[in-house]
């Protein structure tokens, strides 16, 4: 390795789904943008040299139907909704590097390569496919896994459909053991636990090929070397991943998108589609003999009275209308704080109103409004002016916000993004007790002024160290908290050169400079009101 080399920050690449674009997105789908995008920035304040990838699945009979439906033509509708997917983005405050549409000139060229050399390979051959499909899933389903009347397990109001036609099929069943031997020696290639033993169970029961073409659907990409056929749609979408890595005017090649950030970190997906992501796309690359990405994350489903929030379904929440009434960093504060990533969550709008009340607007707004009027009553608006490592090392606060920067680093890079609130909470509650237990008001009246300088400054430097921690999921919030505490710093900012480089180890205790002038006093997050209900008249 050369020293250039040595001195490059370390990378981290990682993938939302391709999201179907049947319609606009909802929260359902939002869920693991957020995740995604917080994990991002968790990793850019470490100075790592990240790549956010997320972007649409565009082809088909899923879409195709849903443009029939709609008498549109596919591409302008698809165009019309990767753009309602990269507005959502945008007012979710989510930072992507790449945004893929496998609908893309350069994605037909890539594919077209992947497949050819997986025929190359022999993995591929003309077989009959019968069974029964959802087009909802885009999948084949096991007779034995259908609801009554023939419907699918997870789009339970939809019927499937029989299917009794020729196909090219993809020889899964000849990557079994390769597979098995990949789980066993990279225990944390699925994550968590609970998806990995749903895997090693449904690889251990054997593993069948799978079709990889439709006849009768225009709607996607022609089999390069038999064009009556076309490409199924999740043998064309996982390639999307690839597409992505391609450098802005880099030839559309295999070698060009694989050459810098190839294998991908971490695929973020939800639990229902494990399979394809667990199973047959690292089968498809060994096929192609490419190295496998290192991670597939499968977390739950958002649930609405118990049942998968879906498009399908009609029961989805419209995260436009949750981002306009309460922003962005209240929406993403409570899916990621209220929810244990990995299991299944139900959404509850009092929930919601009481939560982000409790800890944004009383725990941590009021800690940092009341104690910043203090020091400007009594260290003339400036941190206070004391030497951080001479602190009392037996005070509560000091002793937990030592330990919190790493407590919460390490549950950031497991994804426990609930965990890692609590951490910055933690802080925050026992800060406010802590300034209750030590009145500072009564020690200053009693001329305790060193004692009173150095309970203002741990309470102060808790609230900045807590910001610190939460800003991969509150961004606009910790940039308010940091501006009030006198830093001209924004965690939005990915500039080159970046004022987030000034924040180096501000994870560690002690960081806030003492006489550094406080910024301008503003509430950092306004109480939520419960929306008022549309009574019957
Ligand atoms: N197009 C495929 C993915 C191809 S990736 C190469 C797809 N798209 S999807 O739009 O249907 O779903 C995308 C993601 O959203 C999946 O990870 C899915 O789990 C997630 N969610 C959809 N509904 C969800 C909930 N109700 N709750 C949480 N996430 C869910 O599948």
């Amino acid at each position: 390795m050369s020293i250039s080399d040595s001195q490059k920050p370390a990378q981290f690449s990682l993938t939302t789904p391709l999201y179907y674009v049947n319609g606009l997105p909802h929260v359902g789908s939002a869920y693991t943008t957020m995740a995604a995008d917080a994990l991002a920035r968790f990793y850019r304040l470490r100075g790592n040299d990240v790549l956010l990838i997320t972007g649409t699945d565009e082809h088909g009979q899923k879409i195709q139907r849903t443009a029939e439906q709609l008498h549109r033509d596919p591409q302008a509708h698809c165009d019309e909704v990767a753009e309602g997917f990269q507005d959502l983005w945008q007012r979710l405050n989510i930072h992507y590097d790449r945004f893929s549409r496998t609908t893309s000139d350069l994605h037909a060229q890539i594919v077209k390569e992947f497949f050819l050399r997986v025929w190359e390979k022999g993995d591929i051959y003309l077989g009959q496919q019968q069974g029964w499909y959802c087009v909802e899933c885009e999948e084949f389903k096991e007779e034995r896994d259908l609801l009554s009347e023939k419907r699918c397990p997870i789009h339970t109001n939809r019927a499937v459909e029989w299917r009794d036609e020729q196909n090219y099929f993809f020889r899964l069943s000849r990557y079994q053991q390769a597979l098995q031997d990949h789980y066993a020696n990279s225990p944390q290639f699925l994550q968590p636990d609970i998806r990995r033993n749903e895997i090693l169970n449904f690889v251990s029961q054997g593993l069948q090929d799978f079709s990889i073409s439709r006849v009768n659907l225009d709607w996607g990409i022609p089999v390069p070397n038999d064009p009556k056929h076309t490409l199924y749609v999740w043998f064309d979408a996982l390639l999307g991943y690839i597409t992505a890595l391609l450098e802005p005017d880099a030839e559309p090649t295999l070698e060009n998108a694989l050459k810098n950030w190839w294998p991908i970190d971490l695929h973020l997906i939800g639990k229902d589609i494990l399979r394809f992501h667990g199973v047959y796309w690292p089968a498809m690359l060994m096929s192609a003999e490419l190295p496998l990405p290192k991670a597939i994350f499968g977390h739950g489903f958002l649930t609405k009275d118990g049942q998968k929030m879906g498009k399908s379904q009609g029961n989805t929440l419209d995260p436009f209308d949750l981002v306009d009434r309460y922003g962005a960093d209240a929406v993403r504060y409570y899916f990621l704080k209220e929810i244990a990533f990995g299991r299944d969550g139900d959404f509850n709008e009092t929930r919601f109103i009481d939560i982000l009340n409790a800890d944004l607007a009383n725990d941590l707004g009021n800690l940092l409004n009341r104690t910043l009027k203090m020091a400007v009553k009594y260290c003339e608006g400036k941190v206070p002016a004391i030497d951080p490592q001479a602190m009392p090392q037996d005070w509560s606060l000091v002793q937990l916000a030592q330990g919190a920067g790493e407590k919460a680093s390490e549950a950031y890079s497991v994804l426990s993004f609930s965990i890692a609130c609590e951490v910055a909470l933690s802080l925050v509650r026992i800060g406010n007790k802590f300034i209750d237990e030590q009145a500072p008001w009564s020690r200053y009246k009693a001329g305790e002024i060193e004692t009173v300088n150095q309970i203002l400054y741990a309470v102060l430097e808790s609230v900045r160290l807590a910001a610190y921690l939460l800003a991969p999921i509150v961004p606009n919030l910790s940039t308010k908290i940091y501006q009030q505490l006198g830093y001209s710093v924004d965690f939005n900012d990915l500039g080159e050169p970046t004022s987030l480089k000034l924040l180096k180890e501000h994870d560690r205790w002690g960081c806030l400079p003492p006489r550094q002038t406080f910024g301008q006093p503003e509430p950092i997050f306004q109480k939520l009101m419960a929306p008022s209900l549309d009574l019957e008249p």
